[in-house]
């Protein structure tokens, strides 16, 4: 039984809380890409996966890395479209501290913690780096914590990669196309769905 779903996408979204609504994939650094895997993490037809964490860290100008976490079971008054989820992200960077972790809005957590601290925070899960080139998913046992690290549109950096794999993580490929993110985490929640209600692939 799968108990909790963590998915972390890297982002090279800007870390100003100057985002222009009508330009997510432009000026606000592919914006609109975290917020689409951010659809995909939670939403169901009727209402939020509870049992979803979704991290990601902002790499674009001006002062990056910025950590954003939203928890399923706290999230509130998110709606599923991009727009409505990128205001949320652009609240955390206007409510962000300096050296504390602040809940921006309810379920959504931001700081300055880096890549590193991440991994080592959750070194203790089912770690699983998203790769065209990894072992075919159907060969791979799934624990019963998964964490799954995915690029954007932009691959993991080689050093991401190493860093991943020093925490042992296994890297795991939904075939040798390569897929949108967001579309590999809808595949990702569909199989862990098919695994807790019995149906192994
Ligand atoms: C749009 S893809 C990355 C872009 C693409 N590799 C490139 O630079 O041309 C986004 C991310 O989704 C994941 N991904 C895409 N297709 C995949 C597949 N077939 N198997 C496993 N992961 C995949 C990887 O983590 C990848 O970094």
């Amino acid at each position: 039984m799968i108990t909790s779903r963590h998915f972390y996408v890297k982002s090279h979204a800007v870390t100003t809380p100057e985002i222009h609504m009508n330009d997510l994939p432009g000026s606000a650094g592919r914006l609109d890409v975290v917020a689409r895997c951010i659809n995909a993490a939670f939403w169901r037809s009727y209402g939020i996966r509870e049992d979803v964490v979704f991290h990601t860290i902002l790499h674009g100008p001006p002062e990056p890395p910025v950590y954003i976490r939203l928890e399923g079971t706290r999230l509130r008054k998110v709606s599923p479209d991009e727009r409505n989820i990128a205001i949320f992200i652009r609240k955390a960077l206007e409510r962000m501290r300096q050296g504390k972790e602040v809940e921006s809005t309810p379920g959504i957590f931001v700081s300055r913690t880096h890549f590193g601290q991440l991994l080592k925070e959750y070194r203790d899960r089912d770690l699983y780096m998203l790769d065209e080139e990894g072992e075919p998913f159907e060969h791979v046992r799934m624990g019963e914590k998964p964490f799954f690290f995915l690029g954007d549109n932009m691959d993991l950096e080689e050093e991401e990669k190493e860093l991943l794999e020093e925490y042992g993580a296994t890297p795991i490929s939904l075939g040798s196309a390569s897929y949108l993110s967001s579309h590999c985490i809808t595949v990702l929640n569909w199989l862990m769905d098919r695994i807790n209600n019995g149906n192994i692939f």
